[in-house]
């Protein structure tokens, strides 16, 4: 439970090749940030493709899979995991939807790509995958607990 009796949960968020070589590692910190979520986990990394097919293994069928393997481990990647009450699904909604063309404005992608093979950034999409992600991406000695010293009423 969070300090406000909310459940907490942690979800995994990365800025994708294409966002971090445009610089938008900043921004999408900063949006999580704004919107009250505490970030717990960073590191940059360039993937293996072994690795990306792990993270992706439940898209191994698909006729995209292989290019979106490619474009993954193309570059670095800043991987994140964040907390916070109903994080993985207000997260998701932060990033937008999958394809860009049905993002909304405000959200990430909706408001930096057009392209869904460039789409910027990766959210996990239930609390069970996020658990699943968080345990691929991070060893447990990286995931840090803190708390902040402002009041108890602020969230
Ligand atoms: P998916 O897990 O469906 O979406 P999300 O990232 O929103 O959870 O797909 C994973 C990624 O695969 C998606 O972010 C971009 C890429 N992708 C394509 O390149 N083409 C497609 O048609 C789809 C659906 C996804």
């Amino acid at each position: 439970l969070d300090k406000m009796g909310g459940i907490n949960e942690q979800t995994f968020i990365a800025v994708k090749p294409d966002g971090v070589q445009r610089g938008l590692i900043g921004p999408i910190i900063s949006r999580f940030e704004n919107r009250g979520f505490k970030l717990v986990a960073i590191k940059m990394v360039v993937a293996s493709k072994e690795h990306l097919e792990k993270h992706y293994s439940d898209l191994s069928d698909k006729p995209f899979f292989g290019g979106l393997v490619s474009y993954m481990a193309s570059g670095a990647i800043c991987a994140m995991v964040w907390e916070g009450r109903d994080v993985v699904k207000t997260g998701r909604a932060i990033l937008g939807a999958t394809k860009p063309s049905e993002s909304s404005p405000g959200t990430i992608r909706g408001d930096y790509c057009i392209d869904v093979g460039r789409n910027v950034c990766h959210g996990s999409d239930a609390v069970e995958s996020a658990q699943k992600e968080i345990a691929l991406w991070f060893d447990k000695s990286e995931i840090t607990s803190w708390k902040s010293a402002q009041q108890s009423w602020i969230y």
